[in-house]
C-alpha cells in the first residue's frame, strides 16, 4: 500500500477552537470573575437552556456531576431524603444503557443504587425498548431509567417514555454524546437534553463542543435547578456563617471554562454540518464493503453525528481473539476485524477506538444483572441441552464494531485516505 503516515495525527475527536474562546476567557480574568460566578455562567446557562429548549440550565464541572445529581434528585424523588452518609438509591435497582462509557451509570453507584444493563438494539445502538419491557417484567418495583445517545444517535424515547409511563418510572437522559441531536417525540422534533425528567450534557474536551472539561443540567422545574445549583456549591444554608443540613458537593463550573463554552456555542451549526459530512463522506466511500454505519431513522432522529462508526458483516469478520492487552486475527482475502482496521489506522497514525465496552462485560459491573430482549441475559448456556444461539447485542457490536476518525478538523483529502486504507485491510 503505498500511503505515507499521515504526519499531524488524526484524531478521533478533539476540540476546535474559534478564537471567541479565549476573549471570553481573558474577559473573566480582566473583570476578576476568576471563580464559580460571573458574566460567562450565567450567559451560557441562558443560551443552552434556550437552544435545548429546557427553562433552566445548571452549569456543572463536568457531565459526570451532572449525571451524580440528576441521579441523587431522582433518588430523593422517589425514595426520600438519605442521611448524608448513604446514597438515596440503597438497595434500588435503576435501568441503564448497556452500551456506554462508564460515567453514564457509576452515579447510581455513588447513591448507593445497583444498575441492571438493558441490552442494546441494532436500529440505532441504543437501549432496546423490548428488553426495557423485559426488565420491568422481572424487577417490577424498578422506578428509574438511565437512557444514553451512544455516539450522539438518539435512542427510542417515544418508546422508552412510553414504558416507563407505563410503569411509573423517571428518566434520566444522559445527551453527553449528542449535544445538537433532535428526536421526533409526539410528531414534534425536540432537542436530546430534554427527552427526560432530568437531564444531561458534557463540555469534555472530546464533545462536539466544549470548555476543556464542563457539564450541564436541564429541567423545566424551577426548585430542582435551585437544588442542583445549591448542591453543587457545597449545600451552603441561608446562615452568617458556613451551615450545612445537606450534603454538598464541590461541582459548579468555573467561570473561566464557561467563557471556553460561550465561545464555542455559536459554533455548534458547524460542527454538527463538519460532523454530518465526514458521516456521509465514510458512508459513500465505504459503501462497497461488507461494514454498515452506526444506523439512524432518518424518519424520527437527526443525529449529531459526533462519531462516525463501522460495523463488520458477521461474514466478512475475520477471526479474531481480544484480551485487555493483546489481540491476534487472521487475515483472509474479503474479510477483515476491529483489531486489524485500528491496528492499520495507527500505523498510519490516525486514532480510532473499539466500540464502548458493554458495562455488563466491564469487571466493575459483571456481578450485575444484563437483561435482553429474551429475558435474564447471563447464564444463556445450557452444559446439557443446545440452548442455540444467545442473543447479546452489545457484545456483538463490541465485536464487531469500531469508532472511526471523526475529528471535525479532518479534512477530505485526508478522510479519502482513511477510507483507502481501511478498503485495504478488506483485500
Ligand atoms: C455517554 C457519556 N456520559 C457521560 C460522560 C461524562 O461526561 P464528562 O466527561 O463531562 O464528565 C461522557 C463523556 O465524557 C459520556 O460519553
Amino acid at each position: 500500500m503505498n500511503i505515507k503516515p499521515f504526519e499531524k495525527k488524526l484524531w478521533l475527536s478533539s476540540p476546535t477552537m474559534h478564537g471567541e474562546e479565549a476573549q471570553y476567557m481573558m474577559e473573566a480574568y480582566e473583570t476578576n470573575w476568576m471563580s464559580t460566578v460571573g458574566k460567562n455562567i450565567d450567559v451560557i446557562e441562558e443560551e443552552m437552556a434556550s437552544y435545548i429548549g429546557m427553562k433552566y440550565a445548571v452549569a456543572l464541572s463536568c457531565g459526570t456531576a451532572s449525571l451524580h445529581l440528576a441521579t441523587k434528585l431522582a433518588g430523593e424523588k422517589l425514595y426520600g431524603m438519605a442521611r448524608p452518609n448513604q446514597g438515596t438509591l440503597q438497595g434500588k435497582h435503576v435501568f441503564a444503557s448497556d452500551v456506554t462509557f462508564d460515567a453514564s451509570v457509576n452515579p447510581v453507584a455513588y447513591e448507593d443504587g445497583e444498575a441492571v444493563f438493558i441490552d442494546t438494539e441494532y436500529d440505532s445502538w441504543n437501549m432496546s425498548p423490548e428488553a426495557l419491557e423485559k426488565a420491568f417484567e422481572i424487577y417490577p418495583d424498578t422506578k428509574l431509567v438511565l437512557v444514553a445517545h451512544l455516539y450522539g444517535t438518539p435512542a427510542k424515547m417515544q418508546e422508552i417514555r412510553e414504558i416507563c409511563a407505563k410503569h411509573g418510572a423517571l428518566i434520566i437522559e444522559d445527551a453527553a454524546e449528542s449535544l445538537g441531536a433532535k428526536y421526533l417525540l409526539n410528531g414534534k422534533w425536540q432537542e436530546t437534553g430534554s427527552l427526560g425528567d432530568y437531564n444531561c450534557i458534557s463540555f469534555n474536551g472530546n464533545k462536539i463542543i466544549t470548555g476543556s472539561t464542563g457539564g450541564m443540567f436541564l429541567t423545566d422545574s424551577k426548585e430542582d435547578a435551585e437544588k442542583v445549583r445549591k448542591w453543587s456549591t457545597q449545600s451552603r444554608e441561608d446562615a452568617p456563617w458556613y451551615q450545612h443540613e445537606e450534603i454538598g458537593y464541590n461541582y459548579r463550573m468555573s467561570n473561566v471554562i464557561a467563557g471556553v463554552v460561550r465561545g464555542q456555542i455559536p459554533h455548534l451549526k458547524e460542527h454538527l454540518d463538519q460532523k454530518k459530512a465526514i458521516y456521509e463522506r465514510y458512508k459513500e466511500g465505504l459503501k462497497d464493503l461488507p461494514v454498515k454505519m452506526n444506523p439512524y431513522d432518518p424518519e424520527r432522529t437527526i443525529p449529531n453525528f459526533w462519531l462516525s462508526c463501522l460495523l463488520i458483516d458477521e461474514d466478512a469478520m475475520c477471526r479474531q481473539v481480544r484480551d485487555d492487552h493483546k489481540a491476534l486475527y487472521v487475515h483472509e482475502p474479503g474479510k477483515s476485524c476491529p483489531t486489524e482496521i485500528l491496528e492499520t489506522l495507527a500505523k498510519y497514525n490516525a486514532e480510532g477506538r473499539p466500540i464502548w465496552k458493554p458495562m455488563h462485560a466491564q469487571p466493575i459491573y459483571v456481578n450485575h444483572a444484563f437483561i435482553t430482549a429474551e429475558g435474564n441475559g447471563r447464564g444463556l448456556s445450557n452444559a446439557y441441552i443446545d440452548t442455540g444461539k444467545s442473543v447479546d447485542v452489545g457484545t456483538d457490536l463490541f465485536n464487531r464494531g469500531l469508532c472511526l476518525p471523526s475529528d471535525n478538523k479532518m479534512t477530505p483529502e485526508e478522510q479519502d485516505i482513511v477510507i483507502e486504507i481501511i478498503k485495504n485491510c478488506f483485500i
